[in-house]
């Protein structure tokens, strides 16, 4: 495992569109393995692939909670409901945060690290965390979505 650099706002692979993935192979889990190694490194709570410059769509989750670490290849949000704002920060943003909106509870699914299918519900800060990193999967960064700067 290693740790990558995570790329910062204003590089442009942030802003692109993420891949399918076709097999979850040992080429993507070294991806994964990395990715998970490096939020542990930075302290965060998630990671999606374009923030280390892999335009795949992947995504690693862990709010240090007893449930562990969510690892989605290929995530999809199957339902949504409720409304939650907060504070938000990322990785790729560092020394800023802001208010955003996002639903309360997430039920997503997509491909485990050996390929299987997984379900997650989430709520609260879960919640909040799945719809971040599936939005950097579409080029989405928090900023674009802040209600009010906050936290500076
Ligand atoms: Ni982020």
């Amino acid at each position: 495992m290693a740790i990558r650099t995570i790329r910062e706002e204003g590089d442009p692979v942030l802003r692109k569109q993420s891949r399918i993935v076709d097999a979850v192979d040992d080429k993507i889990r070294v991806i994964i393995d990395d990715m998970v190694e490096t939020m542990y490194e930075a302290d965060g709570v998630g990671l999606a692939a374009p923030q280390i410059g892999i335009l795949k769509r992947i995504i690693v989750v862990d709010i240090y909670d007893e449930t562990g670490v969510k690892v989605l290849v290929n995530p999809e949000i199957l339902e949504t409901s409720g409304e939650q704002t907060g504070v938000e920060g990322c990785l790729s943003v560092p020394g800023e945060s802001g208010e955003v909106s996002r639903p309360n509870y997430v039920k997503i699914k997509g491909l485990g690290r050996n390929g299987e299918e997984v379900v997650y519900e989430g709520k609260g800060l879960l919640a909040r965390a799945f719809c971040h990193e599936v939005d950097h999967l579409n080029g989405i960064l928090f900023i674009d979505k802040v209600i009010d700067e906050g936290g500076k």
